[in-house]
C-alpha cells in the first residue's frame, strides 16, 4: 500500500462535519437524524455509492443486493457508505436511444459528487451507456472513484443451442422472416436469450466498456469479466468497497490513473476483444474528459497492428462471455498483449498493470487466443473517411463478410427509419445483392442521440434469395452485438448538413476498406451544386433535455459529449463554499 496523504482532518468531508461553526452544526445534526453516531461519520471516509438501480434496468437486477456487498466492504476498511441513487440509463427500453441520455448521467454525477460530503465513490454500472455516463462525470469530479461492472449474463440457451445477447436476436429474426422459425420456437428463443440477472453476454457494448475501464485501471483487476450470477461478483463488491476507502487515504484521483498511457492501453484492449463500434464514441469522450486527445486516427492506427484475440462472439465465432471468463478473464487477454501495453500505468490498486497482471494466465487458448493464432489479423474496427465522411466513419471488418472489403454499388437513400422499415419489408422492393442501403438523419442530432439504427435489415427481397450482408451507410450507431458490413457514425451527421445529406438514390458509392476510403462517386461540382441546394430540416426539440442536447452534443469524431462539459472549455468549478 502506497503512503497515507489524507489524514481525517484534511478528508473533503470534514469541510462539511469538522467545523466548530453554525452549518457543521447543521450537517452533523442531520446526521444524527439519519441514525450515526459522531464516531461512525466524523473523521472517516465518507464513501458515495453511485448506484444505477431501477425495476426497468434489466442488466442491473441484482443491484439491491450488490450494494450490500459493496456497503459491506466500506464499514470492514473503516469508512461510512452512502447509497446514491443515479439515472439509470439502461438500453432496451430507452427511448428514442439510451445515448440521448449518457451525457445526463455524466452531469448528474459530477454535480452528485461535488454537491455532496463524498470523499470517494463507488460508481455502479454495466448497461452500455452507465459505464461511460458514469466515469466521465467522476473524471471531471475528481475525486477517488472505483468502478463496479455489473457482469455479463449467463449464457443463453435453447433446445440445446448456446444463443449470445442481440447476435442471435438478429440471426433468428432473419430466419423467422425467410420462414424458417416456427411460432412457439421464437418465444423459447425470447426466453432463452436472457436468463439470469447481468448485462448482455457477447462483446457488446457492455462487456467492451467494462472491459475499456478494466484495462484503464478504473476496476479492480479483471473485474469486468466476472458473470453476475458469480458469488466472486459479490466478494468483488466488497472489495471495491475495501479499496475505495484506501483509495481515499492513498489520495488517489482519477487524473493519476487517467492519463495517455492508460488510454492507448484501453484502446489496444479494445480492438483486441472485438470491440462495439460504440467503443469509439465513448473512449474519445472519455479520454477528452482526461484531457487526452484521442483522435478517429489514433484508433485506426492501434486497430491496424492490434490483433483480434479474444474469439467472443459478435466479432469471435463461438464463445461469450462465460467462457471468457472461464478462459481467464481480461487479465488473461492483457496478459497475452503484456509488450504492447504501458505496464508502468498506475491503477486503482495502487499498483501498476504489471503487477496485476502477475500470475495471469490463459486457461483455453481457444477463446483468448495467442498472438500467432488471432482470430482476425487486425484489430476491431476500421475508420473511413472520404468525401462523404469527411471527418471519419466506422466499420467492424472483422463482422463483416469479407466480399464488401471492397465494394461500389448505386446508392438506396432513407431519410427516415419509418421510410426505411416500410420498405425493406416489401418484397417489390427494387434492390441488387450490390445496392448500398443508406440511412440518414439517424446522427447525434438528427436521430436524435445516434440511435443504434446502423444495421438497417437486410430487405426481405433479398432475404429470401438467400442474401445476409450487403454494404450499408448512416451517421447512426449500431448495437455491440451486431454484425455485417455496416458503415457507422459518418461525420459530419446529414441532419446538420454532412455530405451524407446530398447523396441521392442511384448514385454510385464505393468503399475501399483497405485503404479506408468511403466515397460517393459524384462530380465535385454536382456536389456543390446540391450542397447549395440544400434545406436544412426543422429542429428537433423546441424545450426541455432535448433542446439543450441539440445546441451542445458534439459529432460522433468528437464523442458526442457536450461542448461545454468537455475539459478545457472552461475551468472545472472548485470545491462548492459551505
Ligand atoms: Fe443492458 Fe445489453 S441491454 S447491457
Ligand atoms: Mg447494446
Amino acid at each position: 500500500m502506497t503512503d497515507h496523504v489524507k489524514t481525517p482532518d484534511t478528508l473533503r468531508s470534514s469541510r462539511w462535519f469538522a467545523p466548530d461553526d453554525l452549518r457543521s452544526f447543521g450537517h452533523r445534526s442531520r446526521m444524527m437524524q439519519l441514525g450515526y453516531a459522531e464516531e461512525e461519520f466524523r473523521g472517516k471516509p465518507i464513501i458515495g455509492v453511485l448506484n444505477t438501480w431501477s425495476e426497468l434496468n434489466t442488466c442491473h437486477g441484482h443491484f439491491p443486493e450488490r450494494v450490500k456487498d459493496v456497503k459491506r466492504g466500506v464499514l470492514a476498511a473503516g469508512g461510512l457508505p452512502v447509497e446514491m441513487p443515479s439515472l439509470s440509463v439502461d438500453e432496451s427500453f430507452t427511448k428514442p436511444t439510451s445515448m440521448l441520455y449518457r451525457n445526463m448521467l455524466a452531469m448528474e454525477t459530477e454535480e452528485m459528487i461535488r454537491s455532496h460530503p463524498l470523499d470517494g465513490v463507488v460508481l455502479m454500472g454495466g448497461c452500455d451507456k452507465t459505464t461511460p455516463g458514469l466515469v466521465m462525470g467522476a473524471i471531471t469530479a475528481g475525486v477517488p472513484m472505483i468502478y463496479l461492472p455489473a457482469g455479463p449474463m449467463l449464457r443463453g440457451h435453447y433446445k440445446g443451442r448456446i444463443l449470445g445477447s442481440g447476435s442471435d436476436g438478429w440471426k433468428y429474426w432473419d430466419e423467422r422472416r425467410a420462414g424458417n422459425v416456427t411460432d412457439e420456437d421464437w418465444i423459447g428463443i425470447q426466453g432463452g436469450i436472457a436468463r439470469s440477472v447481468g448485462t448482455c453476454m457477447t462483446m457488446g457494448t457492455a462487456s467492451t466498456m467494462t472491459a475499456i475501464t478494466d484495462a484503464l485501471g478504473l476496476t479492480l483487476p479483471g473485474a469486468s469479466s466476472i458473470p453476475a450470477a458469480d458469488s466472486e461478483h459479490q466478494r468483488m463488491g466488497s472489495g471495491c468497497g475495501r479499496r475505495i476507502v484506501d483509495m481515499v487515504w492513498e489520495d488517489l484521483t482519477p487524473d493519476r490513473i487517467i492519463t495517455d498511457a492508460s488510454i492507448r492501453n484501453a484502446a489496444i484492449v479494445a480492438m483486441a476483444t472485438g470491440c462495439s463500434t460504440n467503443a469509439v464514441v465513448h473512449l474519445i469522450a472519455m479520454a477528452r474528459r482526461a484531457g487526452v486527445a484521442l483522435t478517429l486516427d489514433d484508433l485506426d492506427a492501434l486497430g491496424r497492428v492490434t490483433p483480434l484475440i479474444a474469439n467472443v462472439r459478435p466479432s469471435g465465432k463461438d464463445y461469450l462471455m462465460e467462457d471468457f471468463f472461464y478462459a481467464g478473464g481480461l487479465r488473461a487477454l492483457m496478459k497475452q498483449l503484456e509488450d504492447r501495453l504501458d505496464t508502468s500505468a498506475i491503477t486503482v490498486t495502487g499498483k501498476t498493470v504489471a503487477e496485476n497482471l502477475k500470475g495471469a494466465e490463459v486457461y483455453n487458448d481457444d477463446v483468448i487466443r495467442p498472438l500467432t493464432n488471432p482470430v482476425y489479423h487486425e484489430g476491431s474496427l476500421a475508420l473511413l473517411r472520404g468525401n462523404l465522411c469527411p471527418d471519419g466513419a466506422v466499420i467492424k471488418p472483422a463482422a463483416c463478410d469479407p466480399k464488401f472489403h471492397v465494394h461500389e454499388g448505386p446508392a438506396l437513400v432513407f431519410d427516415s427509419y419509418p421510410e426505411m422499415k416500410a420498405a425493406v419489408d416489401d418484397e417489390n422492393l427494387e434492390v441488387t445483392p450490390d445496392t448500398v442501403m443508406v440511412l440518414r438523419n439517424a446522427g447525434p442530432q438528427g436521430g436524435p442521440g445516434m440511435p443504434e439504427w446502423g444495421m438497417l435489415p437486410i430487405p426481405k427481397a433479398l432475404i429470401k434469395q438467400g442474401h445476409r450482408d450487403m454494404l450499408r451507410i448512416s451517421d447512426a450507431r449500431m448495437s455491440g452485438t451486431s454484425y455485417g458490413a455496416c458503415v457507422l457514425h459518418v461525420a459530419p451527421e446529414s441532419f446538420t448538413g454532412g455530405p451524407l445529406a446530398l447523396l441521392k438514390t442511384g448514385d454510385r458509392v464505393r468503399m475501399d476498406l483497405p485503404n479506408r476510403r468511403l466515397d460517393m462517386l459524384v462530380g465535385e461540382d454536382e456536389i456543390a451544386r446540391r450542397k447549395a441546394a440544400w434545406v436544412a430540416p426543422p429542429p428537433r426539440f423546441e424545450r426541455g433535455w432535448g433542446y439543450m442536447f441539440s445546441r451542445h452534443v458534439t459529432q460522433a469524431d468528437k464523442g458526442c459529449d457536450f461542448d461545454y462539459l468537455e475539459r478545457g472549455f472552461g475551468a472545472v468549478a472548485g470545491e462548492p463554499d459551505i
